[in-house]
């Protein structure tokens, strides 16, 4: 059986891990392919709100098993605060989560030195979580990075003992003010470690293959948002991974030509958090509004999300990197009581007008050109079939299907499971 995929097309925070989530039952295997705790994937159901970070969205499904892949960076502290909040709600993940020998770990000292490189850059920090993510993949690109699959072995504190002193040397190099009591930090990771062993490590790309070989169902679950991607996203304002659809084979050991449909979620606006440019971004009382009634504040930090129109150019630019296939369309019901809306559907780079995302999106760059639509009073949330909606809404998705090519196969129009409209 083909891999799906199902990963974001925007900046992030999309609605992944509630798709995922509502996708679950159609799959035998859930795998997180990239990225780590600096995700925040948001599922609600039975009026219970979940955050995961590391853990696959398929998580609360006795049926499924959940494998997290070898291109994620695990923090072990975060993880088992997360395996925490699983165990008072009586899930039993122990036999349903696995976990890749090949997945780097974050250790403190990634934390402390992605704190000194944000602070070191000043004005033109990235924004970063502050997870450790970047440290974490220079070292696996670096070649010095430590494993889970290192935890087996008897040597790994050594190995552990030398990359910390070297951090530590780096963090002074840095020349910042970063406070930090590393025994403290040690030993909550050292026991965090411990708890993390108890669980199922494995040769993670084998498992796959086989499982694939054996006709199971697999859907790889992407983190943050297309352009995000460290090589196709809006450099250096990015996160240190691949996100795009090449990431879920690097990520887990899939094979390119096993990839089935490719799942692409977005927003029905734009939304950003941290720093770097976003052409469609607004200012004024109309992204005021996105904000608050889309409660757009980060799931993992907290922070505000910058909010602006649907921008078609970044949008096509990510279907075409990702080769997706099917759309889902999510936060319908914020866009509810807009007199009008907007989606940007060329940009005036420089005086020319293009309609394909340039190397330079900065706003000195770069003008939107908008097309208007009409929009809708109905509060979508209590809907629960097609039919229902609004002809403003269909107007609106008919235009993105014809400017996509791709058709949209879910309307998201509220944050729990039941809200979600299949087309
Ligand atoms: P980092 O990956 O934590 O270093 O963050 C790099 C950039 O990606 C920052 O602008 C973050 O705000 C953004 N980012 C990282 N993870 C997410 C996510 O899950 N959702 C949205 N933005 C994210």
């Amino acid at each position: 059986m083909a891999v799906d995929l199902l990963l974001g097309l925007q900046w992030g925070d999309e609605g992944k891990g509630k798709i995922v989530d509502v996708l679950t039952s159609n799959y035998n295997i859930i795998a997180r392919f990239q990225g780590g705790p600096n995700a925040g994937h948001t599922l609600v159901f039975n009026g219970m709100k979940h955050v995961l970070h590391t853990i696959p969205s398929g998580i609360f499904h006795d049926s499924a098993k959940n494998l997290v892949g070898n291109g994620v960076v695990i923090d072990p502290v975060i993880f088992k605060k997360e395996l925490d909040k699983l165990e008072d709600q009586k899930v039993d993940y122990r036999k349903s989560l696995l976990i890749s020998r090949k997945a780097h770990l974050i250790l403190p000292t990634h934390r402390l030195l992605d704190a000194a490189s944000e602070t070191s850059k000043g004005k033109a920090k990235i924004g970063s979580t502050l997870k450790g993510i970047g440290p974490t993949y220079m070292d696996k690109t670096g070649r010095n990075g430590i494993r889970v699959g290192d935890l087996e072995m008897t040597n790994w504190k050594e190995k552990y003992r030398a990359l910390a002193n070297k951090h530590e040397a780096m963090i002074d190099f840095y020349d910042v003010n970063i406070q930090y009591q590393l025994k403290e930090l040690e030993a909550e990771f050292f026991a965090a470690v411990d708890v993390l062993k108890s669980l199922t490590f494995i040769d993670s790309e084998e498992y796959i293959y086989q499982a694939q070989k054996s006709g199971q169902t697999i859907l790889a679950e992407g983190a943050q948002g297309s352009l995000l991607d460290i090589d196709f996203g809006t450099y250096p304002f990015v996160t240190s991974s691949n996100t795009t659809a090449a990431g879920a084979c690097t990520g887990l050991g899939v094979a390119p030509n096993q990839i089935g449909e490719v799942f692409g979620i977005f927003k029905a606006y734009t939304t950003r958090v941290g720093s770097g440019p976003f052409p469609t971004e607004l200012f004024d009382e109309a992204g005021e509004t996105m904000g608050r009634i889309g409660q757009e504040f980060g799931a993992t930090t907290g922070r505000s999300r910058r909010c602006g129109w649907l921008d078609l150019v970044a949008l096509k630019y990510a279907c075409q990197i990702n080769g997706v296939t099917q759309l889902m369309m999510m936060k319908a019901d914020v866009l509810s009581g807009f007199k009008s809306l907007k989606v940007c559907t060329a940009y005036d780079y420089k005086g020319d007008i293009i309609s394909h995302l340039p190397y330079n999106i900065e706003a000195e760059n770069v003008t939107p050109i908008y097309s208007d639509f009409k929009g809708w009073k109905e509060d979508l949330t209590q809907m629960d079939d097609y039919g229902q909606l609004p002809k403003e809404l269909n107007d609106y998705i008919d235009f993105l299907e014809k400017e996509l090519e791709i058709p949209i196969k879910i309307v998201s129009v509220g944050p729990d499971r039941k809200q979600t409209i299949f087309r």
